[in-house]
């Protein structure tokens, strides 16, 4: 059975779920939280620097191994880095493609269904008159107590992740166009309006109105002064490129996959600059204007300093919009709460994409037998997630897929371009059908800076000194002390530095270094079966092949 090929009903709706796919939680949450923890302004050069190095041309390449991949019938990873050369294990790198979507899909999903559960209490009026302590009770509901019950998460939060689930399998299953496209058309302008209501309001907040003690402004100075010293400060670039992957999805093995159904003269270096900007754009002009200047205008830069981050996009917030009155903190909240909705979703639907394709083309299922598996590995791997929450089974997932695969893929992928398929026939395939001219100066970009950031990036990750004091590891290091790795460095966590009790079980009761040993298994072994299922599908590719050959003789 032949299966007409799927397409984006318009170019509006592909910028849009481009957009859509990039902008995320990310640009909400994690931005505010990476920017304020890393100096303010001094977080935004290197941020910069990093989109126009090494975002935009990510971006580019993406969108070229995508459409090319596309032109061979495949949709996913493997398949198109397959088509970069004649190499056999070219096709395997593209495994990082399906594996980070899926695992990143299994904790984000979750995240997402946070935001339904609050956007709903929001407009209930359940926040009303608790103080912080309460809805800190009620931000543990849905991430799950601290403490030793292993298996802690109450019905409520389930309810809403089931809701989450549902729906993002509901939409995938209504295909790229009539799902997809129609989802982002909706999400998109609805987040954009929500984030510019919430941005306009954060801004005309002043210091002794409606309970503020400083003006909001003062939040966005912080951020908006640049400081040059952090130009020299290795923690803060590996931050800013690692945002830059998070928030614009590259490394993943989604840009790819939707730019896989563009036709073959399709623009896409108009499109991939589009996208890539309306993403930013959302995240340093609205993420940059809710979250910092409504913290600092109700609690003072140091308390945001110390707070920002995933519990206060839960747990402070929705205390704060209640300074504004019931029916505005109602208003907020369901603003505030919904933009993440849409944000999210938008994002995982995204991530869900290029394994359903992967099913699709290499194993020619239907696309709704492809979403009920995708359903299926979702959930293997997002119920440990949630049980495990706070023993540390979503951080896991976020550190190895969310942070660390990323640059893994896209190391390859640009190497791959560059390299082995050649700039030359590169450059020909991003300025085909182009809409703009790109600047030829990008040519040099992709071939060596990109790769050279990238593995800056790689091995500053590996081997991030204790506290990210670059100086003064080099200093220890010429002085013969070695290097003082931090547990967080990719090798720290491997060797788990820093943990003295590394015992499996406490009086029979497993720990938390068994749970995160377990987890880690747990991707290695999804990371084995994509490799194994690629195999396998090739293998009967290449058989199909050989009968075709025999019966064409
Ligand atoms: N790009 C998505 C985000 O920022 C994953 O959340």
């Amino acid at each position: 059975m032949t299966h007409q090929k799927e397409r984006w009903g318009s170019r509006i709706g592909l910028i849009l779920a481009m957009a859509g796919n990039a902008v995320g939680l990310g640009n909400f949450l994690r931005f505010p939280a990476q920017a304020v923890q890393n100096g303010g302004g001094a977080f935004i050069i290197p941020y910069l620097v990093s989109f126009i190095f090494m975002g935009i041309p990510l971006l580019w390449i993406e969108w070229a191994i995508g459409r090319n991949g596309g032109r061979f019938g495949h949709h996913s990873g493997p398949g198109m880095m397959d088509k970069l050369g004649n190499h056999k294990w070219l096709k395997y790198t593209g495994v990082f493609g399906i594996f980070s979507n899926l695992t990143i899909a299994a904790y984000y999903c979750y995240l997402e269904s946070w935001t339904l559960g609050y956007v709903w209490h929001s407009i209930a009026g359940t926040f009303n008159g608790m103080d912080s302590a309460q809805v800190g009770n009620y931000f543990l509901l849905y991430v799950g107590a601290d403490g030793n019950p292993l298996f802690n998460i109450s019905g409520q939060a389930i309810s809403f992740f089931i809701i989450t689930f549902c729906l993002n399998l509901w939409i995938l299953s209504r295909g790229l166009s009539r799902g997809i496209e129609t989802a982002s058309k909706i999400g998109m302008p609805l987040l954009v309006i929500f984030g510019i209501f919430l941005a306009i309001r954060a801004l005309t907040l002043s210091s002794g109105e409606l309970n503020a003690i400083n003006d909001a402004a003062a939040g966005l100075n912080f951020l908006w002064q640049p400081r040059f010293e952090s130009l020299a400060d290795p923690k803060v670039w590996l931050a800013a490129a690692g945002q830059i992957f998070f928030t614009l999805s590259v490394g993943m093995g989604c840009i790819h996959c939707y730019a896989a159904y563009l036709h073959e003269k399709d623009d896409i270096a108009l499109n991939a600059v589009s996208a890539g900007f309306t993403n930013e754009f959302v995240e340093v002009i609205l993420g940059g204007s809710i979250i910092i200047p409504i913290g600092v205008a109700y609690l003072g830069l140091d308390e945001v300093q110390r707070i920002v981050g995933l519990s206060m996009g839960f747990q402070t917030m929705p205390i704060l919009f209640q300074n504004w009155g019931p029916v505005l903190a109602a208003l907020a909240g369901l603003a505030w709460f919904g933009l993440l909705f849409f944000a999210g979703i938008t994002s995982s639907l995204a991530m869900g994409q290029p394994i359903i394709a992967f099913l699709q083309d290499e194993y020619k299922l239907t696309r709704q037998k492809s979403v009920r598996y995708f359903g299926a590995m979702l959930l293997v791997l997002t119920i440990p997630c949630i049980i495990f929450f706070s023993h540390g089974s979503f951080s896991e997932f976020d550190d190895w897929s969310g942070t660390f695969s990323l640059v893994v893929f896209a190391l390859f992928e640009s190497l791959a371009f560059a390299w082995i398929f050649g700039m030359n026939k590169g450059w020909d395939e991003i300025t085909r059908g182009a809409d703009i001219k790109v600047p030829a100066f990008y040519k040099f970009v992709i071939r060596y800076i990109t790769p050279l950031f990238l593995i800056s990036v790689f091995l500053g990750s590996l081997i991030s000194p204790l506290g990210g004091k670059w100086k003064h590891a080099f200093e220890q290091l010429f002085a013969g002390e070695g290097w003082p790795l931090d547990p967080g460095s990719i090798i720290g966590k491997l060797f788990k530095l820093g943990i003295e009790d590394t015992r499996y079980f406490i009086d029979g009761v497993p720990t938390s270094v068994f749970i995160i040993d377990m987890t880690r298994l747990l991707l290695v072994i999804t990371f084995i079966a994509i490799a194994a299922m690629v195999w396998y599908a090739w293998k009967r590719h290449n058989s199909a092949s050989e009968r075709q050959k025999e019966i064409s003789l």
